[in-house]
């Protein structure tokens, strides 16, 4: 039944139109010709229904054919598709992968908006804007709009504050797991519940959750490429390094909050906003199965937690006003990591290039001068 149901939504999928609130195909004729049926005037402004990102992104990438390109992920829940966005440039160039994944928190809409942004500001500035042609030359951006479909949709339906996924449990008497605390990283030790009508539950085992599975294969066939590993949140206005499940410190802890601390500058310097870095443990609480612990631990060198706007005065309910500033000064943060990274990983393996080059050449050297 499931993946009969499954396989419609797949079909659905291909329709102009998308799927509707309850999942089911919606019409393909748009009746109202509203404004955000075009490319143009998506309105990056705005929170969306989750029918109109599915269209977004079928409409992105086949304007950006040439760079962007649409893959299927697996299943949520109740079997709606999940699709990531691959933004690459065509080349010979060894890449890298940078992962970023939002709304695995159904409630942070800022979070869904976030990554559509980041989307819309990649391909509408690598022609142009020299800083994000070099990142391109040497990185895949990977972009999941929103992680927890389900849950999504259910807080526009239902309950706005809704948090985790859609799952039944106990006989259909509790709904849904916390899906940042259901990966396979210290599952449900500490900072996370096993009683499924709790905010924080862990799920029935570790990556129990459909969502969780996919992302965590996919993650890990990908592992030996991926550099970075950016999860969004909110609110809270902090970056946050693994790990939650442990004080202990990861191998390249320095690193991490140096980088981060670097991206919360840049990130201050467009609107004036402060956010706070360290790991999960140390500044906010701790958790136990999150995806950015999870990452880290298999292997990911940069993987980030990021609680966007606010400190608390509207919390998840941020308004539309400020999701611009939010996308503006987070775009600021993202980017400045991203420089770093990539001046760590490719201006030194260039220098090592530029030095076995010069080795190349004295060798010749010497070998016409002993002719
Ligand atoms: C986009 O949405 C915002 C928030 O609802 C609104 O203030 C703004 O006028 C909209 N922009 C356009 C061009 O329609
Ligand atoms: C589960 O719910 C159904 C329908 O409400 C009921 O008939 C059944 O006995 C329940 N099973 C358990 C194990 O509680
Ligand atoms: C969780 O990870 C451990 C290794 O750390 C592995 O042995 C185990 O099979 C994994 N469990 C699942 C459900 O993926
Ligand atoms: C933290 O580090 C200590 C000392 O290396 C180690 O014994 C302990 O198992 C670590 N704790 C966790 C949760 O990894
Ligand atoms: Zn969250």
């Amino acid at each position: 039944m499931k993946s009969l149901l499954g396989t419609l939504y797949l079909l659905g999928m291909l329709v102009p139109g998308g799927l509707g609130y309850d999942g089911s195909p919606a019409e393909v004729v748009d009746k109202t010709g509203s404004p955000w049926r075009s490319l143009e005037t998506y309105n990056y402004s705005k929170y969306h229904p989750i029918e109109e990102i599915y269209q977004w992104m079928s409409q992105i990438s086949e304007k950006y054919k040439d760079v962007v390109t649409q893959h299927f992920l697996g299943l949520t829940y109740e079997t709606r598709p999940m699709n990531y966005l691959k933004i690459s440039q065509p080349s010979d160039n060894p890449k890298k992968i940078i992962w970023m994944d939002c709304g695995i928190h159904a409630r942070e809409w800022i979070a869904p908006a976030f990554c559509q942004w980041f989307v819309k500001e990649i391909l509408q500035n690598y022609k142009d804007n020299s800083r994000i042609r070099r990142l391109l030359n040497y990185l895949d951006f990977y972009v999941l709009p929103v992680l927890n479909i389900d849950g999504y949709i259910y807080s526009w339906t239902t309950d706005r504050v809704w948090r985790k996924s859609r799952s039944s449990h106990n006989n259909g008497t509790c709904f849904g797991a916390d899906l940042n605390r259901n990966f396979n990283v210290s599952w449900c030790s500490v900072g996370a519940s096993t009683d499924c009508k709790d905010l924080t539950f862990c799920g029935t085992g570790p990556a129990s959750e459909p969502e969780t599975k996919a992302v965590s294969s996919f993650i890990e066939s990908k592992k030996e490429n991926i550099l970075c590993f950016f999860t969004m949140h909110s609110y809270g206005q902090l970056i946050l390094t693994p790990y939650g499940y442990t004080k202990n410190k990861s191998s390249n802890h320095e690193e991490l909050i140096q980088v981060a601390e670097k991206a919360a500058n840049a990130l201050k310097a467009k609107h004036a906003m402060t956010y706070r870095v360290g790991s999960s443990a140390d500044i906010l609480y701790a958790t136990s199965g999150s995806s950015r612990d999870w990452a880290r631990d298999i292997g990911i060198p940069f993987s980030y937690t990021f609680e966007l706007r606010d400190t608390g005065t509207h919390g998840f309910i941020l308004p539309e006003d400020q999701i611009q500033p939010t996308c503006e000064e987070t775009m600021e943060a993202v980017l400045s990591m991203l420089d770093d990274v990539y001046n760590k990983y490719w201006s030194s393996n260039c220098a090592g290039k530029v030095m076995s080059t010069t080795v190349v050449l004295s060798l010749l050297m010497l070998f016409i001068s002993l002719l």
